[in-house]
């Protein structure tokens, strides 16, 4: 049984495949409007969401299937301490696919450990968002034609902005991309997604503070929030929630043909100004989010099993020190660890990714 936790759970055909899916459910909705008759989603919003939960009951809706769930953790069995394990187990007594968000690093990895349905990651704390990816990539491809060659500027919050970090993994597949990473000194990319999807891949990139210096160079901008609800500290927020804002103005040195993402919601990133303007696309990428996830339901139910993957050295010994990881709160979860550098003896978490060194030997 196949989940999708991690945007690179997909292969690089896959995503064509469901991409394909999604232009024909946007050609003809009408073939697919009983797809899912019978079928339920369990949407398991554990963290508050507009967009992506409403997109996923659109979603299921439009093929013809129902949807449970709840939306909020104070509504759920997790407000009396029902572990995440559990909850998986029971929900897939009740429904056909999950699809999960949770405050906690690596917790539908966990669910879908438990779980005898598929599970969607639908945004695990400052994690991963693969399911925003997927609409991203839908429009970078309508808009754009391809993924080869761009010039991808990522701008804000790039250090607890989860879409950030699935949508570098995903573009990193494809030949001639190069990341431009613009954010205050405060918020730049974790190391990880640097060392070990941009460094390892030799895929360009440059770190700046300054969006209007880095513009014209840009055939992607993708905007973002910056994620109070991540920072320990409410000050350091304050300090930094307006460090850009994307006026009319601060676009004249950029490409006609600029394509403006956002995975919304926005707070002050964008004026209101640019909404007019045809480069803006953040709204044509709900659209397309919900289309992508009509596809990803469709292919998940389809019962694929899962592709062999190489799992490689695991170590059991070691302690995840990541505070928002789902092992410092769920019940009996063992700490379990990926090699990722067998020279520098680097490790990092399987539910989280966050590193730790292996001391001795
Ligand atoms: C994003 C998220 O939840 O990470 N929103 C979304 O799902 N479209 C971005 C954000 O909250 O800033």
């Amino acid at each position: 049984m196949r989940s999708l936790i991690n945007i690179l759970d997909f292969s690089v055909e896959e995503l064509y495949a469901l991409m394909d899916t999604a232009n024909d459910i946007i050609a003809h909705p009408e073939a697919y409007c009983e797809r899912c008759k019978g079928k339920k989603l369990a949407t398991l919003f554990f963290e508050p969401s507009t967009r992506t939960r409403l997109s996923f009951e659109a979603a299921m809706y439009e093929l013809g299937g129902h949807v449970i769930g709840f939306s909020e953790a104070q509504s759920s069995s997790a407000a009396k301490g029902e572990s995440v394990a559990d909850t998986a187990k029971v929900i897939s007594c009740y429904a056909d696919i999950i699809a999960m968000r949770h405050p906690r690093d690596g917790a539908p990895y966990v669910a879908a450990l438990n779980a005898s349905i598929p599970v969607i990651n639908a945004g695990d704390g400052g994690h991963n968002h693969p399911t925003q990816t997927l609409a991203d990539l839908l429009t970078i491809y309508r808009e754009k034609g391809r993924f080869e060659n761009l010039t991808v500027g990522l701008c804000g919050d790039l250090k607890y902005g989860r879409t950030v970090h699935s949508l570098i993994s995903a573009l990193s597949r494809y030949a001639g991309v190069k990341f431009v990473l613009i954010s205050p000194e405060e918020l730049k990319l974790p190391s990880y997604v640097k060392k070990e999807v941009l460094a390892v891949q030799n895929i360009p990139y440059e770190q700046t503070d300054d969006l209007e210096a880095a513009m014209p160079a840009l055939d992607i901008l993708y905007m973002t929030r910056i994620q109070r609800e991540r920072f320990p500290d409410p000050e350091e927020y304050e300090r930094l929630k307006d460090s850009y804002i994307l006026t009319p103005d601060k676009l004249k040195n950029a490409k006609p043909d600029l394509c403006i993402l956002h995975p919304l919601p926005r707070v002050n990133e964008i004026s209101v100004a640019v909404d007019k303007d045809p480069r803006a696309c953040y709204f044509k990428q709900v659209a397309n989010g919900k289309y992508m996830r009509m596809a990803l339901i469709l292919k998940l139910l389809e019962g694929m099993d899962e592709p062999e993957r190489e799992v490689g050295e695991i170590a059991y010994d070691l302690k995840c020190e990541n505070p928002r990881c789902i092992v410092q709160t769920e019940q009996e979860l063992p700490q379990a660890f990926r090699c990722t550098n067998r020279e520098r003896k680097i490790y990092r978490c399987v539910y989280c990714e966050s590193k730790q060194i292996l001391k001795g030997d």
